[in-house]
């Protein structure tokens, strides 16, 4: 991280640009520029947590209320009292559509329902291993070996994380508050029964 450090970069780039070259020494009897500052070490939870936030796992994880994620149950998935069973019908030429609590998502691959990502361990990733974890997410298997894992969750591209990244992510995720809240399975594209037991979850 290097907040700060850019900062200063920056400044000192524009005074050397708008002094030009010559002016790059302090002046005579004044004090030198202070050598720039290391920026702080990030514990793995915080590390986790920055990335959680800049990925925006709380935009699809967390449900909506007046169109903000409800951070009174962050992270939670798909609240489990709202109730969906199928997707609206879409004018010629729309493809994807998500319902008011933003956690449920209707596209060509049916319904898919954001998970529960608290450590609770019923409903949620509690009984999880950082192993599954860094599976799910490296591989798009739901719980590191079983079905794939539905759009829009962009697995694909926090594939490419490194193991730190995607373990300070796992800690962070160890952090959060525990919400027992049980998100349904996927509902197939035509409305069959679901193809994938639901023992998995
Ligand atoms: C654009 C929406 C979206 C974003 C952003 C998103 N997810 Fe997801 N995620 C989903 C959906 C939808 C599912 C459920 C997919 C399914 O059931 O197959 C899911 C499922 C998961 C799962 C469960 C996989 C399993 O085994 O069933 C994990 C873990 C996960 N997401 C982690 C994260 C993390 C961590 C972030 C942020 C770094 C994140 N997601 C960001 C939509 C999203």
């Amino acid at each position: 991280m290097c907040f700060f450090g850019c900062i200063r970069g920056t400044t000192v780039l524009f005074v050397a640009s708008a002094f030009g070259a010559a002016c790059t020494q302090a002046p005579a009897g004044q004090p030198a520029p202070a050598a720039p500052v290391a920026a702080p070490v990030q514990s793995p939870v915080e590390r986790g947590k920055y990335l959680a936030t800049v990925m925006d796992c709380n935009g699809c994880h967390t449900p909506f209320k007046n169109g903000e994620p409800d951070l009174t149950r962050m992270l939670s998935g798909h609240p489990e009292e709202v109730k969906v069973a199928a997707g609206p019908k879409l004018p010629a030429g729309w493809a994807i559509s998500i319902n008011e609590t933003n956690t449920a998502w209707a596209g060509p691959w049916g319904i898919s329902f954001t998970a529960n990502l608290t450590p609770d361990m019923n409903t949620g990733i509690g009984i999880w291993t950082e192993d599954m974890f860094l599976n799910a997410i490296r591989k798009g298997k739901h719980m590191g070996v079983s079905r794939g894992i539905l759009p829009p969750m962009p697995w694909q591209m926090q594939a490419n994380l490194t193991d730190e990244d995607l373990k300070a992510i796992f800690a962070y995720l160890r952090t959060v508050p525990a919400i027992s809240n049980h998100v349904p399975e996927p509902i197939p594209p035509s409305g069959e029964a679901p193809r994938v037991s639901t023992l998995a979850r």
